[in-house]
């Protein structure tokens, strides 16, 4: 059983219900009345189950589009060598207020990178959301605007987040048993 391998439930469906419900009147307070596409970009495939769930509760207008960086590294841990799998590619770049969706920020670089490449595309705004932070990790400096929980500096999967492709299905968040990835403890 999948569950054998979770030390411990570290966020319930009911605050990650709470978390979604509670970003989502922020984004609806601080984009209510814009005439400009507000894109929720979803950062596959962490963040899945996250703007899926996000984007049901924002009231205010959104397009969804999708952005999949690899950053090489094997593990529970990123390299910061940030590789774009799947690209935004739209014509309107210059027209959207985007919203990176992200399931977790750890050593930061992948947001700042992409916030980066973003804005060089040319897009009118970039903001970041992440459901999950772990503040100290950060390698590079990195405020996200919108952040659902700050954790501890544990390994957590489900809820989207992976652990070597398996635990993304899982409706709570949980911190994963250090033997399974082989880290201390273990
Ligand atoms: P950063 O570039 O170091 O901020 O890494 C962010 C990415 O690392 C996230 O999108 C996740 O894919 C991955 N990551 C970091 N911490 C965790 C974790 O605890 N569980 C699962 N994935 C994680
Ligand atoms: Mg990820």
């Amino acid at each position: 059983m999948i569950n054998n391998d979770i030390a411990n439930i570290l966020i319930t469906e009911q605050e990650l219900d709470a978390t979604v419900s509670r970003l989502a009147k922020e984004i609806d307070r601080d984009y209510a009345g814009s005439d400009k596409k507000l894109v929720l970009l979803c950062i596959l495939k962490g963040s899945i189950v996250f703007t899926g769930d996000l984007m049901k509760k924002v009231g205010v207008p959104v397009e969804i589009d999708c952005m999949r960086v690899s950053s090489y590294g094997a593990g529970t841990s990123s390299s910061g060598n940030i590789n774009i799998v799947l690209d935004v590619i739209r014509p309107d770049i210059s027209e959207c207020d985007f919203l990176i969706i992200e399931d977790i920020i750890d050593s930061g670089r992948t947001l700042s990178y992409l916030v980066g490449y973003l804005k060089h595309k040319g897009a009118r705004s970039v903001k970041t959301c992440t459901l999950l932070d772990k503040p100290s990790r950060r390698v590079v400096d990195f405020t996200p605007d919108y952040v659902g929980l700050e954790i501890p500096d544990e390994f957590v999967v489900g809820y989207g987040l992976d652990y070597a492709e398996k635990y993304r299905a899982l409706p709570y968040v949980g911190i994963l048993k250090p033997e399974v990835y082989g880290g201390e403890d273990a």
